[in-house]
């Protein structure tokens, strides 16, 4: 380990976000009443440009009056580049009560772009006397989102999570790709010799790894983002368990029928916690006989294997907690 020992992210389940727009209220309740643990009210991309001011109403509306349970509830403002978006966070802020948890900032490009945000919000909790402080979730959905993600992970205290943004991501790196997330038709390997069986890889592998070490060095959590064909669930699922392997802690539904894809992925099966509770067992067993590694299940298990192991029970007793 470096001296420097990177901060723990937010201890608050994340397996699903649930998105819905600002725009159609009859889905609010919907939302509320869904197995997501965290809910994004969206000013952005669902809404259209002529229904910008009704949605900001809306959604203030509802952070007002509905039953959020004690769900992470979360309000998408539109990016810095629109004529929108010190809108959204003005009328939201002055005018919905604590609820509100966290803004999202849509294609995050650099530092500067969480303080401009900050500087806004820390002025309107000021003047406001806001009690709780509002947190910040980015989307990474640029090129340069990815080329400076740790620089933005690292932007402001209020910064809590990051997801990945796939369909405005491979727009921006000129990625040849109309599908949001998942596998890509075009993106394939051929065995040595064989022109016929084509093996997908995965085309966000990259920027999943920048995200993930960006949120893993700043103590945030990283999120896998959208998959846009919600009639396949084999595909979504797919994706969330690659997103899992590499450290993503869990992923955005955009469809209901998503939610409980996430919530089964990204909650460690019963035989994994057990397993790892088993491997944290056989450690301090070693440990007692002066040991630093062991034999569990055939294979070699040593200090390192204890701390997989304890992940995977650090998040079941979160879930469970
Ligand atoms: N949250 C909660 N409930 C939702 C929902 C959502 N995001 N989307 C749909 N539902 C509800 C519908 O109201 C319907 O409820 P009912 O059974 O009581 O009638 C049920 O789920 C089935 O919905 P369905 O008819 O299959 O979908 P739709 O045609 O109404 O809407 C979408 C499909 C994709 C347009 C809609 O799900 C949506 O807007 N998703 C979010 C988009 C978004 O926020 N994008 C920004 C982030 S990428
Ligand atoms: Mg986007």
């Amino acid at each position: 380990m470096s001296f420097t020992l990177p901060p723990s992210p937010p201890a608050r389940p994340n397996r699903c976000q649930l998105f819905g727009p600002g725009s159609r209220t009859a889905l609010f309740p919907k939302m509320a009443a869904s197995a997501a643990d965290v809910i994004n009210l969206d000013l952005e991309d669902s809404v259209a440009p002529g229904d910008k001011p009704q949605a900001r109403a809306n959604i203030i509306e509802a952070i007002n009056t509905i039953d959020w349970g004690n769900k992470t509830l979360s309000v998408r403002i539109n990016g810095l580049d629109t004529p929108f978006w010190y809108r959204d966070v003005v009328e939201v802020l002055e005018q919905a009560g604590e609820r509100i948890d966290i803004i999202m900032i849509p294609k995050a490009g650099n530092a500067k772009d969480i303080y401009a945000v900050d500087a806004l919000v820390s002025a309107i909790e000021s003047a406001h006397g806001r009690a709780k402080r509002i947190g910040f979730e980015v989307i990474i959905e640029t090129a340069a989102g990815f080329a400076h993600a740790e620089e933005i992970a690292a932007a402001s205290p209020r910064m809590q999570a990051m997801s990945l943004g796939a369909a405005d991501f491979a727009a921006s790196m000129g990625m040849a790709t109309t599908g949001i997330g998942g596998t890509q038709a075009n993106y394939y390997m051929l065995p040595p010799g064989d022109a016929e069986t084509r093996h997908y890889a995965d085309p966000w592998h990259g920027v999943t790894a920048a995200i993930v070490a960006a949120c893993r060095t700043h103590g945030l959590l990283p999120v896998d983002g959208p998959f846009g064909d919600f009639s396949d669930d084999a595909g979504y699922i797919a994706q969330a368990r690659r997103a899992a392997t590499m450290g993503m802690v869990g992923k955005w539904a955009i469809h209901p029928k998503q939610v409980a894809l996430a919530n089964e992925v990204f909650t460690p099966s019963e035989e994994a916690v057990t397993e790892a509770r088993e491997i944290l067992a056989a450690m301090k067993q070693a440990e007692a006989e002066g040991q630093g590694a062991a034999v569990y299940k055939g294979r070699l298990i040593d200090i390192a294997s204890a701390r997989q192991a304890k992940v995977i029970v650090d998040t079941a007793e979160l879930i469970a907690g």
